[in-house]
């Protein structure tokens, strides 16, 4: 499986121009990495017309942030079914930006439901504020995917990303140790395994859920670069990226894709 990048944009760029030139850069460098796969996240605002101009096959699109209702009075919001029809196949669900002004872990499960059920890839966030010593951070990991999977058939697990993505490492000088990363991948897929099988045995006809539960792509998010992603994606047992700063700027993402397809 290819090594899955994701350039979250955020509320980036000012300018429909400078959108425009952004995803050139990118266009152009996720061409020349053969072993990634890449994944805009621009504002929702750009998605539509940059898809649109876009007949390559190498890049897909996500939406930031959609809700899961249909249609309805969400003054500035925009809704999944929305998101698919302007061309989007992957929707983050549930970044520690959304959660931080009140997004529920129940709207993230009604998220990646209905993202599903419209085929298309929730990306569902989880991550602690902080780290304290009690080890508290992986109850508050363990909760977050419970809710954000409530919706998901245990056969079917494998149909969500999960972006593990440590609030205190986002917007940061550094990123996370890759061995923290590692430590906390096991945790995420023994959690999925529990999941997998809370339904009890499955008819012989389903997918292992086990095995579904340990193929669940699982990507880092958190102040990472050119300078720190080789190791993260070597040592973190992890299959991929959500990231921020360093895709917000041709050079930086550039550097970005060059360094890991050298080592993907
Ligand atoms: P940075 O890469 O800027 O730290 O942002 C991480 C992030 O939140 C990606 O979703």
């Amino acid at each position: 499986m290819k090594c899955l990048v994701v350039a979250n944009w955020k509320m980036n760029p000012a300018t429909w121009r400078e959108a425009r030139q952004l995803f050139e850069a990118i266009k152009k460098a996720a061409d020349r990495s053969a072993h990634l796969s890449v994944v805009v996240a621009p504002p929702s605002l750009y998605v539509r017309s940059l898809r649109e101009r876009y007949h390559g096959r190498r890049l897909a699109f996500a939406i930031q942030h959609a809700r899961a209702e249909t249609q309805g009075a969400h003054t500035g919001d925009v809704s999944l079914i929305q998101s698919k029809d302007a061309g989007v196949q992957y929707a983050i669900v549930g970044h520690a930006e959304r959660r931080a002004q009140g997004e529920t872990d129940d709207e993230t499960g009604a998220q990646v439901g209905e993202a599903l059920s419209l085929k298309v890839t929730p990306i569902l966030c989880v991550g602690e504020a902080e780290r304290t010593s009690d080890a508290m951070y992986f109850e508050v990991v363990r909760r977050q995917l419970r809710a954000g999977f409530a919706q998901v058939d245990p056969s079917h697990l494998q149909r969500v990303i999960v972006a593990y993505e440590p609030v205190w490492a986002i917007g940061k000088q550094s990123a996370m140790r890759p061995r923290d990363m590692h430590e906390m991948a096991i945790f995420i897929r023994k959690t999925l395994v529990d999941l997998s099988m809370r339904n009890g045995p499955l008819p012989t006809n389903k997918k292992e859920p086990t095995a579904t539960a340990m193929g669940v792509r699982i990507l880092y998010g958190g102040s990472i670069d050119e300078q720190n992603a080789p190791a993260m994606l070597t040592e973190g047992d992890i299959q991929g990226f959500l990231v921020g700063r360093a895709s917000q700027e041709s050079a930086r993402m550039r550097a970005l894709l060059q360094a890991l397809d050298a080592v993907a």
